[in-house]
């Protein structure tokens, strides 16, 4: 046994994304059907078992975390794990706990992620328009998430928003959402939609190629590739005319696999090797088996014996996912 997690690829996992509820208080058309089936609640695996299985991860040499849903702040009393595991930040044992979030629940939560060892957070948002907000999100309260985005600048944290790029919905808006965003000091990802999950659109009619993307944008801005790595996937450029960062996330048309560092947990103790792969572990089973994490330590370095080399995602065949669980069972 080692205590790093080097895969078959000899790519070094050091990035493991949490989803902790896959439950959301909104339902993105490109995310979620309309109704949705959410676990028993039954299934999930207690905060304190997120946490033990964090840390085991942890001492497999896991240096970020990132807590993703469904909608992270929407599962009760989620700030006792936050403050569990950002206690691990000033140990010296993690490098950065962070969220990614809708931004819904952040009037009430900012203070205390920043309190609690959050730097920096990821707020999902594809438009700045209150009409479209309210058709993308199905039921999403626009004015919430803006003072939620007001909060969390206040208590200090840095933001990214996060833009899923969607074909006739928000393709000609994302220059002025680029200046918002850096006029406030946030930078921006846009990300290309990926074939996850039974929704009720067609994926064909969504998906916007980022190459198209970066060609418009190119007509109005100056583009810079810089060097800039936050550890995710994305690939960054800084715009001349504002001075910020926009990064690219591109599983489609650019796959990133290759310098891939992270695998996913869910709430009820599977670990996906990959996002965009069925095959999976089971660590609840020896979570349970044992107060020692000698099984669970096996059981993760079984699983990151057999991590793909990179994902089965392609967009061409109309309503049918090429991975049949949502986005918010996995977390993104
Ligand atoms: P940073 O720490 O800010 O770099 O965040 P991140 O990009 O790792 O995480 P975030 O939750 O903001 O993810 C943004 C988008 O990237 C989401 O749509 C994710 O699904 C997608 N993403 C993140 N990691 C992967 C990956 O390994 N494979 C694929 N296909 N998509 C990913
Ligand atoms: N393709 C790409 N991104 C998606 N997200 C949710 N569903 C999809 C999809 N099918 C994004 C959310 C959030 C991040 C975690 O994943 O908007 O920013
Ligand atoms: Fe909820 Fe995020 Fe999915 Fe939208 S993309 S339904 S906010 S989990």
């Amino acid at each position: 046994e080692d205590d790093r997690l080097i895969d078959p690829f000899g790519r070094e996992i050091t990035y493991l994304r949490v989803s902790v509820t896959d439950r959301c208080d909104f339902r993105c058309t490109y995310c979620m059907a309309e109704n949705m089936t959410f676990l028993p609640r039954r299934d999930l695996l207690s905060l304190e078992e997120l946490e033990r299985l964090c840390k085991a991860f942890m001492d497999k040499g896991v240096r970020k975390l990132r807590l993703t849903g469904g909608e992270p702040l929407v599962r009760k009393n989620i700030m006792s794990l936050i403050r569990a595991l950002g206690a691990e930040i000033e140990t010296g044992r993690l490098d950065e706990l962070t969220l990614t979030t809708n931004g819904s629940q952040l009037t009430r939560y900012a203070d205390d992620l920043a309190a609690a060892g959050v730097r920096r957070l990821n707020i999902s948002l594809d438009t700045l328009d209150p009409a479209k907000f309210h058709e993308i999100t199905r039921w999403g309260d626009y004015d919430k998430v803006m003072a939620g985005i007001d909060a969390a600048q206040h208590a200090g944290m840095k933001i990214k928003i996060n833009t899923v790029g969607l074909k006739g919905f928000n393709d000609r808006e994302i220059p002025s959402m680029l200046r918002w965003a850096h006029g406030r000091g946030m930078d921006m990802t846009v990300i290309e939609t990926m074939p996850m999950g039974e929704i009720d659109a067609d994926r064909t009619d969504q998906y916007l190629p980022l190459s198209k993307l970066r060609a418009d944008l190119e007509e109005e801005f100056t583009l810079e590739d810089i060097p800039f790595k936050t550890g995710g996937p994305a690939r960054y450029v800084r715009i001349a005319e504002t001075g910020g960062r926009l990064g690219f996330i591109t599983p489609m048309t650019h796959n990133f696999c290759e310098s891939c560092n992270r695998v996913r947990l869910t709430c009820t103790g599977t670990l996906f090797m990959c996002l965009g792969q069925e095959d999976a572990a089971d660590l609840r089973a020896p979570l349970r088996a044992s107060e020692d994490d000698r099984l669970v330590r096996e059981a993760i370095d079984e699983a990151i014996g057999r991590k793909p080399k990179g994902h089965d995602f392609v967009i061409d065949r109309a309503n049918r996912p090429s991975v049949g669980r949502h986005m918010s069972v996995t977390g993104g």
